[in-house]
Formats: C-alpha cells, sequence, structure tokens
C-alpha cells in the first residue's frame, strides 16, 4: 500500500480498532497452549472483542498454525488488517547455534550474520515477521543471567555485532519470503543492573551511559532495525517504558529511529510497581506520550486508551502517531499484499535442521570456543591414548542456551554421541560422574523439572567415574552451569560451577590428576580453583545443535580453538564488576607498584581478572613484533599505519587474533586505559610469517568530551598491538591540532 492509502485506512478505522493496533498479547488467546510464554501471565483486563482487535501477537510460531490464525483474523477483523507475529529467536528457530555471548568470542560478525540469515529463514518459512533480536545490551557484570545474550563487554565489538545481526536477519529487502524484521534491544542500559540482579535499578552517569551503552543500538538502527524494545530499568530514575526523554529525545530525535517501538513484557504495568504510575490508566497515557507504540502483554492500552481519549485525557493524534508507525511495519513487511508472507508448510520441512544449516551452526560453534589455558598440549588429544570422558555434560542434550526454548534438545548432538559416531579406533570411556546440579527444580519458559539423583545413584555415578578416571591416561571432564542457570532472571551471587560438579572434580583428581576440563556456561565463572587443578580448559559456551560434533572435532583437532573472551573472567565474583577499558583513577595500580599499599587494589585479590578481554589461545605459537608507525604524528584529516610480523613459531598451522588497542593519555575528561579499536584473524602455517598493518583514523579517536560534544583531542596517544587486552606491546604517537 501506498502511504496515502495507508492514512485513508488511519481514517477510517474506529479509536478501538486504533487502539486494537497498539496492543499485542500471546497466541493463548487465540489458540490455548499454542504460544511460548516469556513472562508472568497476570490479569490482562480485555475482552473478547479486544482479543479480536488486537494487532500483533507474541510467542507463536508454525507455517500451519500463522496461515490459519491470519486467515480468520483477517476475516473477522473490520479493516482486514494482519496481525504481525513476533517472537525471540535469539540464536537459531530450530537449529540452533550459540548462545550470543560465544558468538562475541568468534569476533566474527560476520559468521554471526550468517546465522541470523539462517535463523531467518526457518522461523519465516515458519510464518514469523519479527524476531526479539539482537539485544545489544553492554555488560560488565557476570552476576547478571542475561549477559549469555549478549556479545559481551566491548562497545565496538557489540556494535559490529549489532549490525551484523540486523542485516543477518532482515538482509536487503524485508519483504523476502526468508528475511524477519529485528527489533533490538533492551533500550537503554539493561545491562548494568545494580548487583547484577535483574529488574534491577540501573545508575549510569550520562556519559557512561552515552559512551558505552548507546552505540550498540545506534549501530543496530543505522543498520535498519525495524524495531526497538524497551528495557524493565529506569533510566536516570524513570522506568524507560515511560521515558519520554530517552525514548523521544535520545531514541527518536538524536538516534533518528523513527519505527515501532515496543514495551517489554508487562513492562507497562510495571511502572506501577516502579512507583511511577499511580495506575493503570497513568501508566497508558504516561507510555502514550513517550512515544511507545505497542504494549506487549500488559492490556493497559485496551483497556484504558480509546475512554482516555474520549475523556480529553489522551490526545487522539497520539494514538494515530503510534498506529501509523505499526501500520507502515505492517506496510514495510508486505503483509497488506502477503499476509502468510513466507509462511510454508513445505519449505519449513525442507529448511529447518537441514545438512547446510547444521553445517553452518557447527562451524559457529567451533569459532567461538575458548581454549583459557593448555599446559603440556594437553588439548588436541590423541589417538593412542586412553581417554576417559567424565561429567554431567558428557552425553548431555541440554546444549541450546537458555533462549532457545523453540529448539528441541532431541535434534542436538551431544558428547558422547559425536565421538561414537567421529572417533572409530579411538580409546574413550563415557561417565556421568553426576548430576548437573542436585535436585535440581528449574522453571524456565518451557517448564523444565530436572530431578537429581538419590543418594546412592550419586555415589555409583562417582564410583564409575573414579574406576574410568583410573584405568585412564587422561580424563576431559565436562562441566559447567545449568543452562537455567542462565537467562532471564537468572541472576547469581556465586559463580562457581555446582558444588557436586567441583567434588566429582576433585575426587577424580584424585585417581587421576591428568585432566583437562570442557567447561558449559552463558557468563564468565569463577575458575580460580578449577585452574590450579587441571592442566586445560576449554570454554565450549551453550553451543547448540550441532554442539557435540564441534566439540569432538576441537578436542582431536581437525579444528583449532579460535575464540577471544569477549567478557573478563573473575578472578572471584569480590571483582564484579571487572572490564578491561577502566580507567586509570589517581592511583592505578600496577604491578610494578608490588605491595604498594595506597593504591587503587584490594588487600586480599589481584586486580587482574583470571582471563582478561580477548585472552584465547589456540594448538600452535604466534609472536607478535614490536610496532612500526608510518609516522608519528597525524593530523585529523590524516591516518597513520601501524604494522607489526606475526609469526607462527609452533607445530601446527593455526589462527591468532591480533588486537589492536588505543588509549588517549591525556583528555578532558579521563579515559579509559585502553580500548579495542581493532582486529584480524591471521592464519598461518608452520614457520610463516606475516606483516599485519591496521589503520588508525582520527575518528577512532572521539569520545564524550567534557563540554559533552563527540571529537577527538589532540595529544598523545598509547597504541597497543597484541594477543589479548593485557598486552603490553605498545608505541606512542601523537594526533595534532
Ligand atoms: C522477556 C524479555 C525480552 C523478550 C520479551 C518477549 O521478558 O525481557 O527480552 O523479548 O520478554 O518474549
Amino acid at each position: 500500500m501506498k502511504d496515502e492509502q495507508l492514512k485513508e485506512l488511519l481514517g477510517e478505522m474506529s479509536l478501538k480498532e486504533k487502539v486494537g493496533q497498539l496492543s499485542q498479547i500471546t497466541g493463548n488467546f487465540f489458540m490455548e497452549g499454542a504460544a511460548l510464554v516469556t513472562g508472568p501471565m497476570q490479569q490482562l483486563h480485555i475482552n473478547e472483542e479486544d482479543v479480536k482487535l488486537s494487532g500483533s501477537v507474541l510467542g507463536m510460531i508454525g507455517a500451519e498454525v500463522l496461515i490459519q490464525l491470519q486467515k480468520d483474523y483477517i476475516e473477522k477483523h473490520p479493516h482486514h488488517i494482519p496481525l504481525l507475529f513476533m517472537t525471540d529467536i535469539i540464536n537459531g528457530y530450530k537449529t540452533i547455534y550459540p548462545i550470543p555471548l560465544a558468538q562475541g568470542a568468534s569476533f566474527m560478525p560476520e559468521l554471526s550474520q550468517q546465522c541470523a540469515a539462517m535463523a531467518a529463514k526457518e522461523a519465516a518459512a515458519s510464518g514469523l515477521h519479527i524476531t526479539f533480536s539482537p539485544m545489544v545490551d553492554l555488560v560488565r557484570d557476570a552476576r547478571w543471567g542475561r549477559v549469555m545474550e549478549s556479545t559481551g563487554e566491548d562497545v565496538w565489538l557489540n556494535s559490529l555485532f549489532a549490525k551484523a545481526m540486523v542485516e543477518g536477519y532482515q538482509g536487503e529487502e524485508i519483504r523476502s519470503k526468508d528475511k524477519l524484521a529485528a527489533c533490538v534491544k533492551h533500550f537503554a542500559g539493561y545491562g548494568a543492573p545494580d548487583g547484577g540482579r535483574d529488574y534491577n535499578t540501573v545508575q549510569l552517569t550520562e556519559r557512561t551511559f552515552r559512551e558505552y551503552y548507546l552505540p550498540a543500538y545506534k549501530a543496530a538502527i543505522d543498520a535498519g532495525c525495524k524495531m526497538v524494545m524497551a528495557s524493565f530499568n529506569t533510566v536516570n530514575d524513570i522506568p524507560a517504558t515511560v521515558n519520554k526523554p530517552l525514548l523521544r529525545n535520545i531514541l527518536r530525535e538524536e538516534m533518528g529511529f523513527w519505527g515501532v517501538l515496543i514495551s517489554d513484557y508487562g513492562a507497562m504495568e510495571e511502572t506501577i510497581c516502579h512507583g511511577l504510575s499511580a495506575d493503570r490508566e497513568e501508566a497508558a497515557r504516561l507510555s502514550i506520550e513517550a512515544g511507545m507504540d505497542i504494549d506487549m502483554m500488559t492490556g493497559i492500552y485496551a483497556e484504558n486508551l480509546e475512554g482516555m481519549v474520549k475523556k480529553g485525557q489522551v490526545d487522539e493524534e497520539l494514538v494515530d502517531e503510534a498506529v501509523m508507525r505499526v501500520l507502515k511495519l505492517k506496510n514495510e513487511i508486505g503483509l497488506f499484499e502477503h499476509p502468510y508472507k513466507g509462511a510454508d508448510v513445505t519449505r519449513e520441512k525442507e529448511i529447518i535442521l537441514c545438512p547446510e544449516h547444521r553445517e553452518l551452526v557447527r562451524k559457529a560453534a567451533e569459532s567461538s570456543f575458548v581454549l583459557l589455558k593448555n599446559e603440556e598440549e594437553f588439548f588436541p588429544l590423541k589417538k593412542e591414548e586412553k581417554i576417559a570422558f567424565i561429567g554431567p555434560y558428557v552425553d548431555r542434550k541440554h546444549l541450546l542456551g537458555a533462549w532457545s526454548p523453540m529448539g528441541d534438545i532431541e535434534d542436538t548432538v551431544t558428547v558422547k554421541e559425536a565421538a561414537e559416531e567421529m572417533l572409530e579406533g579411538w580409546d574413550i570411556t563415557f561417565s556421568k560422574g553426576c548430576p548437573v546440579m542436585k535436585n535440581v527444580i528449574m522453571a524456565g519458559f518451557n517448564e523444565f523439572h530436572e530431578k537429581g539423583c538419590s543418594e546412592i545413584e550419586e555415589q555409583k555415578l562417582l564410583n564409575a567415574a573414579k574406576i574410568a578416571a583410573e584405568k585412564a591416561d587422561k580424563v576431559v571432564l565436562f562441566l559447567g552451569e545449568h543452562y537455567l542457570q542462565t537467562g532471564e532472571a537468572a541472576s547469581r551471587g556465586n559463580l562457581d560451577i555446582p558444588e557436586i560438579q567441583q567434588n566429582l572434580l576433585a575426587e577424580v583428581k584424585r585417581v587421576n590428576p591428568n585432566i583437562g576440563i570442557v567447561l558449559f556456561n552463558g557468563r564468565p565463572l569463577v575458575l580460580s580453583g578449577i585452574e590450579k587443578i587441571s592442566k586445560a580448559i576449554l570454554d565450549v559456551w551453550f553451543p547448540g545443535s550441532e554442539g557435540g560434533r564441534a566439540i569432538v572435532r576441537t578436542l582431536t583437532g581437525a579444528c583449532e580453538p579460535t575464540g577471544r573472551l569477549p567478557m573478563s573472567f573473575p578472578y572471584c565474583v569480590g571483582q564484579v564488576p571487572v572490564h578491561y577499558d577502566e580507567f586509570k583513577t589517581g592511583r592505578h595500580y600496577t604491578m610494578e607498584k608490588g605491595k604498594e599499599r595506597y593504591v587503587s587494589r584490594y588487600l586480599d585479590i589481584p586486580n587482574a581478572p583470571l582471563y582478561p578481554f580477548g585472552w584465547g589461545m589456540g594448538y600452535t605459537e604466534f609472536t607478535i613484533s614490536n610496532i612500526q608507525l608510518s609516522k608519528f604524528e597525524m593530523t585529523k584529516t590524516e591516518k597513520i599505519y601501524a604494522s607489526v610480523v606475526v609469526e607462527n613459531i609452533g607445530k601446527q598451522k593455526g589462527t591468532e587474533v591480533v588486537q589492536m588497542y588505543v588509549c588517549d593519555v591525556v583528555a578532558s575528561v579521563v579515559r579509559p586505559v585502553k580500548q579495542l579499536k581493532g582486529f584480524q584473524r591471521i592464519t598461518l602455517d608452520i614457520n610463516k610469517k606475516m606483516e599485519v598493518v591496521f589503520e588508525i583514523s582520527e575518528d577512532m579517536l572521539r569520545f564524550f568530551t567534557v563540554d559533552g560534544s563527540w571529537k577527538s583531542e589532540p595529544g598523545e596517544f598509547i597504541l597497543y598491538i597484541g594477543k589479548n587486552s593485557a598486552t603490553d606491546n605498545q608505541t606512542k604517537f601523537w594526533l595534532l591540532e
């Protein structure tokens, strides 16, 4: 439809119809049990008429059911306006790829773009129009369960992934049957809750908010993201859902986003609990005045807006403005001409979990693994070794992560299944050793109850594991968090692996100290204890449908782990939040200061995390030379080229992720000790070397200066090029006036 036709349609709609377009409810209101419920089910105060007029549906997917629902709905709707179907496709629909934090570890946004495109293909064939992804909240606090949905602590890396995911979902033409509209979330600053406790207060300085927490949303919007979801938290002490300065001034005016803005699940009602809205009517008024277009799952708009417009408490123009944005989105997606869009029962069966998709997600998993430690070349394993695979993750299918409820764990390949399929002639035994957790009753989006074992069963499992360990040359322990210990509403004050697994590790070590760990996690965990008693640690996060095959290929050297940490792993939870791009402070602590007391340090733990941002190893060894600069000074219009020589001095072909960081030595506000400004994945054969060149331009040096403008300031800069954020391989250059 043309815009004029949309305007005509709007003019013909009743006020009740218009309000209906601003209401989103779960598919369960149309078909009992048909929708994934991703939040508390509360009383919505809506009636049959409201359901019939609701403009979008949450949590429903499947070609046949959505075609039928759309058909029935359009027939009944007074103006035959099609429904929008939206849900959370975060790291895959049915063919599941690694959780976003693992994708961040790949340092390969292009791979995430391919995965997002694949997910869009599968979900669009199943009738979906919009995914509530990418989640681009910057994270520095591993206690927060939703760090698994983020790509980490670095603002620039997050921005690269945000752009890549939006482009993957939406492609060049959003009307294409294989594409989804993307909804970037959670606007804004949701990743910085006090205490790392989900839904808690966020308190950020204006500069920190703008410099670290906003850019990735901007990157998604600049990539053409069609929707934005507001966050549960407060921004400057006002809940984002009703925060006019945030939504109208920053998001729309400053960032130039004129698409549809949706609240998070129940968030409009929660403004009452926050103590901002007095009641549902005030929540409705404040939300529509703040420019909130769609009310997700509270019924507040449906229940109140029509009456409030008629009473003159809400300007109908505000409703019209919001409805027009929703109609335009439906039009952009092509629903007026093609209300079923990509929904196709045959195609759905053909492409979901097809070999090509499995191959892609296996590659994505392999690229996300981070080898944290590898003494005595423990990994890769050798065929001639007698090996015991021990642990609750040896033969466990729950490898999909907390935000993959649409994925079917039966489609997941476990480590044991992959080993038995791929490792003919290897001498490997398998034993569970213990359950993931003792007597687990974990509630997730799909109610999940994993009963533990009896004391007798536990003892049997442990004894079998110890016998297996005793007979083996090498023990590989597959340990980690329960996947529902991560994700939404999964904040943790303790970042250790479950106690029962710590016990397994200790017991196995007693009979065979030749131990390597494969770690399954949705956040940085505290590994200080584990690190001391294991020779190697491979972090595989929650790797998705092909996790088992990816892990076995990596453990046996068929492929090399090339991931690098997108988030610092703390030495202990007392360090949290810990991140590499910290400020110096007036009493900066460096190792040289040794035992000096009056510096910014702890008495009982180190300042440095156990593993820093950018950390990771491979199966070979690289050297990186000192840095050469094309020149030491540049004006704002010039560039400097920095080069290093990277050499593979190890025993096999391998990949290094060469990283470039910059420090602004003196500025009108304090600046981080270093910030990531470039990285290159370099693959070299044995004894081969190559020159790696980075371009430095003035735009990389910009920041929010003391007067709030986004610009660079002349002066001295330190340039680092190395293997991770702890590198001290440095040189200096100057930016001239
Ligand atoms: C949840 C999440 C949000 C998700 C939404 C819809 O509460 O906060 O990320 O997209 O509800 O499922």
